[in-house]
């Protein structure tokens, strides 16, 4: 693991509550705070993430997820905040690689704290390290009436690519079309 790595994508934010929110990559020693987020989070919540409704949260589960880690192609950031004295994780970013210089992104944010920015941050601070990697842009599929999530993509890629298909829209989005440039 590449600790350097770690480092260099930690990140700090004000919440719109006040709260501070730390941002870092995720690592091995995460997994029972990793797991107990997903428990924590109501059955619609999971839905709208993984579209099934997963009730277990296993070991294997979670090991799965670590086995694909290698902090270029695939990567998680857990988004963390201080509660008593622990920090509880309450976001969380991912980009898988999906295809030839684009990887597939997606998000979770608990309840209590969506609303607040999270997920665009979370995204900002994803697409600055899939671009290091070289990465051109980002794909994501989302359920069609996820307003939330699709307002984020079209806020931050006006250039999106949108296909839908059986109550699911596949989104293409390019990092170069990020600002789009007025036409006279
Ligand atoms: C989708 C999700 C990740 C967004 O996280 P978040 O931290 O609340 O997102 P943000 O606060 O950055 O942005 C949400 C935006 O959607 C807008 N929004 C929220 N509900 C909306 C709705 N019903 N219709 C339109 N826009 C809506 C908010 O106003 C905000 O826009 P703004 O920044 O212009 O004010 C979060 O709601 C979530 O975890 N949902 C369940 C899991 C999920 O759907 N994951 C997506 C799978 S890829």
């Amino acid at each position: 693991m590449d600790l350097l790595f770690i480092e260099k994508y930690k990140s700090r934010v004000k919440l719109k509550s006040g709260q501070s929110l730390s941002v870092r990559p995720l690592l091995p020693s995460d997994e029972i705070a990793y797991r107990n987020f997903f428990y924590k989070l109501k059955e619609e919540t999971v839905y709208l993430r993984f579209f099934s409704k997963i009730k277990v949260f296993s070991r294997q589960m979670a090991q799965a997820h670590w086995a694909e880690l290698d902090y270029r192609k695939n990567i998680t950031l857990i988004g963390l905040v201080r509660n008593k004295g622990n920090k509880e994780i309450i976001a969380i970013g991912t980009y898988m690689e999906s295809e030839e210089n684009r990887a597939e992104v997606a998000f979770v944010v608990r309840e209590d704290f969506q609303g607040q920015g999270i997920a665009s941050f979370l995204l900002n601070q994803l697409e600055t390290i899939a671009k290091d990697n070289g990465f051109q842009g980002f794909t994501a599929c989302v359920l069609a009436d996820n307003k939330a999530m699709l307002h984020v993509f079209n806020k931050h890629y006006p250039g999106v690519q949108k296909k839908y298909e059986n109550g699911t829209i596949s989104l293409v989005m390019d990092f170069n079309t990020k600002a789009p440039i007025e036409q006279f």
